[in-house]
């Protein structure tokens, strides 16, 4: 979910509609605003993504106002309805509450609410907060102390904004494992969940820690524990600015953010080999001692950032010597892992928030292990807990289908690979000089790649119509199969399944019929057979009938007569062909969407940072 608070001069709800537009991303099942209003709060929400709210205030104008809260929900608790929409709003009309979350305790502090007089509107988990907050407000205490008092109650993840009536210059937040950004204007304060929501404002903005509470007013903000001792927070400079944040003449961020990535891995490669061909890394706090004892890494992530954990382990174990597992987020922590003082964790998040990969940090940091974050979000949770840091630099990722979060990541797993082998002593000056000198020229490839998409466009026409669309890859292309497969899922709602290539007859293969399309990775001539196997599976699909589709290196003939259609890509080594050979199936995914009519940015059911587990 995205939540914004304002007060300040403007009007709080212009400032709560664009700061939502801007994170509507996060969530788009339901939309709501509520602001103060001379004695009371004036609230407007509706199921549906924000246009349907904001053509709600066309109809029913809110007040004009100083002070307000708004949300965007991506629903847990309840039926994305009206009702369930966020504000809510207490019995007795003292306070409003938004909540990003899961309130774990909810039905016996619902129960205990109603006992009080509540009567609840929702079904949500959050209203039994907003109802709790209301009878304390009510009580007498000051909305700060109610909301601290609340939050020492409250079990699971939240982060709240709440106004009160009684209290009409300020807001209060408050968070434990969810995201909160305070925004520092000249005469005017803002809270969000990330700082896209108000960067068109001001770019200051100060981390809140896990379990505190920041008083917010017009001209400043105390930030607290849930006991009351008052903490420093870390403030911060946003290094992108608005023009990030927008489509910049684009009819998609997913477009847009496709063609960011030349940039976005320049970016994350940029300033980490020195002059004396010595990789330094972001807030590294492990002594090399530590990293030379590591005997197994486990990279845990979800969703794109768990494929880019896929690739990223063949470099890793050919570099390193160290094994290397990578596991989904939500099954680590609770099949009892092996985890000693010699794992290293590596998390991989686009946003950092996700709660998933969130609790496996905290798991493997319980069982002794270090943890180190690739990450896109600057100060986010997860590298905030974590030992050390690798920020992937790639500028904010708005469409929900990850891409050039992808590829960064994969540059930045990269990175660490030959860190740990440089510290390590398993690489050595000459090998890494050589891996470093082709990453830096990713970029350029991926670039040529973007020059010449005419063919995935007319690809998309032809086979829109399909039903179902199969990749296989082998080697750093069975993961480029399985994130070719997961964009089309996601955005053109088709079924998409990547395999290996070399499973494909043991079970998949029955799947193949006349006309079905295979999109096939074929990894450049080596010597170790891989690509000769390949071409042996296309002729097996091939022979059932299958449209085959060719990602393969420029001047690789070979594979030509078996193609129904060949993707040339720029000549890279094994390793480094991922960065270029999604980047077809992204634009074709894309495509595919577009021409379906689909909201590519925001496709059904999903939201773009899962801070639930
Ligand atoms: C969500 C998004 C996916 C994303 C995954 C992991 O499910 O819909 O696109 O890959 O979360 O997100 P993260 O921010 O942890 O990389």
């Amino acid at each position: 979910c995205g939540i914004i608070g304002y007060v300040g001069p403007r009007s709080a709800e212009s400032v709560v509609i664009d700061g939502l537009r801007r994170m509507e991303y996060r969530g788009y099942d339901s939309a709501g605003i509520a602001v103060l209003e001379a004695g009371g709060i004036a609230l407007r929400k509706k199921a549906g993504k924000l246009v349907n709210l904001e053509t709600e205030l066309e109809i029913d104008p809110i007040p004009e106002s100083h002070v307000g809260i708004g949300h965007t929900r991506w629903a847990t608790h309840g039926a994305p309805n009206d009702a369930n929409a966020h504000p809510h709003v207490s019995t007795n009309g003292r306070v409003a509450l938004v909540h990003n979350g899961i309130i774990e305790n909810f039905a016996s502090l619902r129960a205990e609410a109603i006992a009080k007089g509540a009567v609840f509107a929702s079904e949500t988990d959050s209203e039994a907060a907003a109802q709790l907050l209301g009878l304390e407000v009510a009580a007498g205490a000051g909305l700060a102390d109610a909301m601290r008092t609340i939050c020492r109650r409250l079990e699971g993840a939240f982060t709240l904004v709440a106004i009160d009536t009684a209290s009409p210059d300020r807001i209060v937040a408050a968070r434990r494992n969810s995201p909160l950004v305070v925004g520092v204007g000249d005469g005017e304060m803002f809270v969000a969940s990330d700082v896209a929501a108000f960067i068109e404002f001001t770019r200051d903005a100060v981390e809140m820690g896990q379990d505190e509470v920041v008083e917010v007013t017009s001209d400043g903000y105390t930030v607290t524990d849930f006991a009351g001792t008052v903490v420093a927070g870390k403030p911060f400079h946003v290094d992108w600015d608005l023009s990030a944040a927008e489509k910049a003449g684009y009819d998609w961020f997913m477009r847009k953010e496709i063609y960011e990535q030349p940039k976005a891995v320049l970016d994350t490669l940029l300033g980490r080999y020195n002059e004396a061909r010595e990789l330094t890394l972001d807030e590294v706090r492990i002594a090399d001692s530590e990293l030379k004892r590591i005997n197994k890494i486990i990279i845990v992530a979800c969703g794109t950032a768990f494929y880019s954990g896929l690739v990223a382990k063949y470099a890793i174990e050919h570099w390193c010597r160290i094994p290397c597992e990578v596991e989904i987020a939500s099954e680590f922590r609770y099949r009892d892992p092996i985890i000693t003082s010699e794992t290293l964790l590596v998390t991989i998040s686009q946003s950092g928030e996700t709660a998933d990969t969130l609790m496996a940090v905290r798991h493997a940091r319980e069982q002794g292990a270090k943890v180190i974050a690739i990450c896109n979000t600057n100060g986010a949770t997860i590298p905030r807990e974590s030992d050390a840091v690798i920020y992937t630099h790639a500028g904010p990722e708005i469409g929900v289908a990850s891409t050039k979060g992808f590829t960064t990541q994969i540059a930045a797993a990269y990175l660490l690979g030959l860190y740990l082998a440089q510290v390590r002593g398993t690489k050595f000056g000459d090998e890494i000089a050589a891996v470093m000198t082709e990453l830096e020229s990713m970029p350029e490839k991926i670039q040529r790649v973007l020059d010449n998409t005419d063919q995935f466009h007319a690809l998309a026409t032809r086979l829109s119509d399909k039903r179902s669309v199969l990749f296989l890859g082998r080697h750093v292309g069975y993961p480029i199969a399985l994130e070719g497969a997961l964009k089309l899922k996601e955005i053109a709602y088709l079924h998409a399944e990547g395999f290996p290539a070399g499973e494909l007859k043991h079970g998949p293969i029955a799947l193949v019929e006349p006309g079905i399309p295979i999109f096939v990775v074929v990894p450049p001539h080596g010597r170790d057979q891989l690509h000769d196997k390949v071409i042996s599976n296309i002729q097996e699909v091939r022979a059932r009938g299958a449209q085959t589709i060719v990602l393969v290196e420029e001047g690789d003939t070979e594979v030509e007569p078996y193609a129904d259609e060949v993707i040339w890509l720029p000549k890279a080594s094994t390793l480094l062909q991922p960065l270029l050979a999604i980047v077809p199936l992204q634009i074709f995914a894309c495509e595919v969407a577009t021409r379906l009519g689909h909201d590519v940015d925001q496709p059904r059911n999903l939201a773009k940072s899962v801070t639930v587990e």
